[in-house]
């Protein structure tokens, strides 16, 4: 890739991407190498910086257990069936020969997830070589600062041309990819350009919010839980009415604010303003039978009864609450058993809100589908303008689902053009 040239002598392309992420550098590397003249820019000091910040910083760049024919199960949005060509055409098996063919090692850890076994650097230094193969153009860091689309009058085989202006000069191509991703950890260069741009040629956008995020508390309701921060345990959570719960069985991580961990990042995706989270603290433990049994058999504090199933901080923290469990176990009445044990496998608690786009992994919402061709991702309306990557109104689980997303939404553009 010819990094960072400035202004170069012919300023008309085949294809200019907007966003160095993800799914502009995979776009790019696959449109330049079919031979294409394409212009990748981005307004930030470094590519990928999501890729490399990504799975502890050893990018979970995939998930092995995806299947592309039933995307409703890992992909959120207004219609997750848009992605299935996409993700049929472009599979995790792919992505992994592509890791194989240049030689970086990968682990499996939870649930099919894969991740690179060095450093995600190894997956950023890929796609840069990737993109050098196809001759992709870089300029970087680049501010976009307009784009134009003129209609051709003539017959040129291409319906317009795109200008687009940039603090380096202003260059044009029949084709104009957004890949600017969504809204979340603004302070490595998240932006809303892609919404304006969509905006700007008339695409419905689907309301924007945070997604797999820590999902918070109002301070007093959250106190006797604060001196928990840093515990964590296998839960099973859910959210929604009878007819649309999802639920998830993940790892809670109690924080200063609220909770976190891979269950409350997976459900915030699904959660509503004002509805309540539901969690089994003790998945799988009958607690009225455990709690019954104890009572028979033991004179121990109901604290110490319950921490031979959770962590003692929790045990400690739950009955504290609650003068009647602060007892020998053999003294406490049969409600208030009973009682505890609905209270740790229904617990009910309603956040607050969330931690936002500063913690977010992921924007919900975004360019509406119905807008986009499924095949292509080309806009329906706005001949030769392109949404891929998370600025498109899909957004998958946590586990490697949202940069199989890019991956694919790229290759698929990257075919068409
Ligand atoms: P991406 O955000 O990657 O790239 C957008 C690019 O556009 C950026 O380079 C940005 O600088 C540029 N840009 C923005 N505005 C611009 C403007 N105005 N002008 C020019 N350029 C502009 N997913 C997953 O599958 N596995 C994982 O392990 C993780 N882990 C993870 C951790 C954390 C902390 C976060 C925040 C996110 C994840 N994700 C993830 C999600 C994943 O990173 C995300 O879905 C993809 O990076 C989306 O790829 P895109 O290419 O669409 O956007």
């Amino acid at each position: 890739m010819t990094e960072n040239t400035i202004a170069s002598s012919s300023s008309s392309y085949d294809a200019v991407i907007i966003g160095a992420g993800a799914a502009g550098l995979f776009c790019a590397a696959q449109a330049g190498q079919q031979g294409l003249k394409v212009l990748l820019i981005d307004h930030a000091e470094k590519v990928a910086e999501k890729i490399r910040i990504s799975g502890g910083g050893r990018c979970n760049f995939t998930n092995r257990d995806l299947d592309v024919r039933a995307p409703h199960k890992y992909y959120v949005g207004q219609n997750p069936q848009f992605c299935r060509s996409a993700l049929s055409r472009y599979t995790p098996a792919d992505f992994i020969a592509l890791l194989d063919k240049h030689g970086i090692a990968y682990e499996e850890k939870h649930k099919g997830q894969l991740f690179a076994q060095r450093s995600a650097e190894d997956i950023i230094r890929m796609l840069l070589a990737e993109c050098a193969a196809g001759g992709v153009e870089h300029w970087q860091p680049c501010s976009v600062k307009k784009v134009t689309f003129s209609a051709l009058s003539t017959d040129t085989g291409s319906a317009g041309s795109y200008a687009i202006q940039t603090d380096r000069g202003t260059v044009t191509a029949p084709r104009l990819v957004i890949a600017t991703g969504g809204l979340s950890i603004p302070k490595i260069g998240a932006t809303d350009f892609g919404y304006r741009i969509a905006q700007q040629f008339k695409l419905p956008l689907i309301e924007r919010r945070a997604g797999l995020v820590p999902l918070t508390f109002d301070g007093d309701a959250w106190k006797p839980y604060a001196q928990l921060a840093g515990l964590a345990l296998p839960v099973e959570i859910s959210t929604g009415s009878k007819k649309e719960r999802m639920s998830f069985l993940e790892d809670l991580l109690f924080t200063h604010r609220g909770l976190s961990g891979p269950a409350v990042l997976q459900i915030s995706s699904y959660w509503k303003d004002n509805t309540p989270l539901h969690i089994n603290l003790l998945p799988g433990t009958d607690m009225t039978e455990v709690l019954q049994q104890a009572k028979a058999r033991s004179r121990k504090l109901v604290a110490n009864e319950l921490a031979a199933h959770m962590p003692t901080r929790l045990a400690d923290a739950w009955t504290s609450q609650q003068p009647e469990l602060q007892r020998p176990i053999n003294e406490a009445s049969d409600k208030a058993l009973t009682r505890l044990a609905e209270q740790l496998s229904r617990w009910e608690i309603t956040p607050n809100g969330s931690e936002g786009y500063k913690k977010a992994e992921v924007t919900l919402g975004g360019v509406d589908t119905k807008a986009l061709s499924q095949q292509t991702m080309e806009a329906k309306n706005q001949p030769g303008l392109y949404c891929i990557g998370e600025v498109v109104d899909i957004t998958g689980w946590l586990g490697g689902y949202n940069f199989q997303w890019a991956w694919a939404s790229a290759f698929a553009c990257a075919q068409a053009m």
